[in-house]
């Protein structure tokens, strides 16, 4: 097959492109990325030169660009990644989410559908999804499940809800072949340092505050990143056309008590002293609109497709800190003075 990954330089999609490249020497991959200041290079450096895989620099909202590149490649399959992903990001600037998440997958679809002439055979278009377009929880109150209904409560949410709804139109309408998984929060190497554990790491280590949001009662359902590109391998090649799964790993956490974990983790491993980065917990104003509590039922992926997590939390964890401790330089470089600038700007201190 030739497979589009889109956003093949960001968090996730470095995983899933690694996994592919490495797992399917006989496909042909593609990692079509804008390198925002959430894609990076030196993410995927380790593929470049691997026979079965290249990389595209562009912008999947540009029409042209994407039709050039379906010519140019004559691509089987898409998998697609490519988003603006920040929950606090989309509260500051929501309409570079509607342009990218919507419309950028609009145009995919619309380039899909062209190119493959409406002869779908042995084609493939999956749309990887948030759970948060399910909405928000309360405390202790059952789970996502795919047959919840749609409701979005953030600006990133809403447009990652908008592109599912479109992806599945496509499907309806015109008979492209669609899958959709809706995953919940991931963790692990890579990912960028705004989101609460590669964040936290970071400024442990550098000894600077960790603005917990509100009460840090919010809940959280963290699956490590390898484990999510394991599903998506799996929904990819074993996926009923049409469906959806969801995507969790039974691992839930309020930011508070999983705070203290990463402080206790972290300590060990830099021989601190138990306790001392406990005290670098700083409690900020909240996020506007947090939603509460996410948690997934997985049990029609477990079930019909056979997949289940493979780490405990606390090993992804200990890899996850071991991989920022031994990773500074990424660290460094991924932070650029515009970045540190939009973060130090963030916090309002209660
Ligand atoms: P990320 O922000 O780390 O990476 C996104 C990538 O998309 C970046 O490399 C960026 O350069 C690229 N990109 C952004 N706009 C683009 C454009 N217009 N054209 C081409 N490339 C563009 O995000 P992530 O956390 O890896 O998330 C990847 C996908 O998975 C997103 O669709 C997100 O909604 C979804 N998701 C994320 C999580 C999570 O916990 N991070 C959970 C479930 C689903
Ligand atoms: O559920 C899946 C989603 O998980 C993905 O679709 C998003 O792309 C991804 O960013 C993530 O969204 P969250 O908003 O849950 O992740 P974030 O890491 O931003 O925040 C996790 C929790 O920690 C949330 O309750 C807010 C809180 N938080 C976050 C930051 C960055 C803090 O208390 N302090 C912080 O500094």
């Amino acid at each position: 097959m030739k497979i589009l990954i889109t956003g093949g330089a960001g968090f996730i999609g470095s995983h899933v492109a690694r996994w592919f490249v490495e797992n399917y020497p006989e496909y042909s991959i593609v990692n079509l990325d804008q390198l925002t200041y959430a894609g990076n290079l030196e993410n995927v450096r380790d593929l470049e030169g691997r026979s079965n895989y290249r990389f595209e620099k562009g912008d999947i909202a540009d029409l042209e660009f994407i039709r050039e590149l379906f010519n140019k490649h004559d691509f089987d399959g898409v998998i697609h990644l490519a988003a603006e992903s920040h929950v606090d990001r989309s509260i500051t600037d929501p309409l570079i989410f509607v342009r990218t998440n919507v419309m950028g997958t609009g145009v995919l679809l619309q380039v899909a559908k062209e190119h493959w002439k409406d002869d779908f055979t042995g084609k493939k278009f999956y749309h990887v999804s948030t759970d948060e377009v399910y909405g928000s929880l309360e405390l202790g109150g059952g789970f996502f499940t795919e047959e919840t209904a749609y409701d979005p409560k953030s600006p990133y949410s809403a447009s990652k809800a908008g592109s599912d709804h479109l992806v599945r139109a496509y499907g309806h309408t015109f008979g492209l072949p669609i899958v959709i998984s809706n995953c919940s929060n991931n963790y692990g190497p890579y990912q960028f340092p705004e989101k609460l554990i590669p964040l936290f790491i970071n400024n442990i280590v550098n000894n600077k505050p960790l603005p917990v949001y509100g009460e840090g009662i919010n809940v959280r359902d963290w699956l490590y990143v390898v484990d999510h590109a394991r599903a998506i391998d799996v929904i990819f090649h074993q996926g009923k056309l049409g469906e959806t799964y969801n995507i969790g790993g039974h691992n839930e956490w309020r930011n508070i008590d999983l705070i203290k974990v990463l402080c206790r983790l972290t300590d060990e491993k830099l021989a601190r002293a138990a306790g001392s980065s406990e005290q670098l917990i700083t409690y900020v104003k909240d996020r506007a609109g947090h939603d509460l509590r996410y948690a997934i039922d997985a049990s029609k992926l477990e079930q019909e497709l056979g997949w289940k997590p493979s780490l405990q939390f606390e090993e992804g964890l200990g890899l996850t800190i071991d991989w920022y401790l031994k990773n500074k330089e990424w660290l460094q470089n991924v932070t650029s003075g515009t970045y540190r600038q939009y973060y130090e700007n963030q916090y309002t201190k209660r």
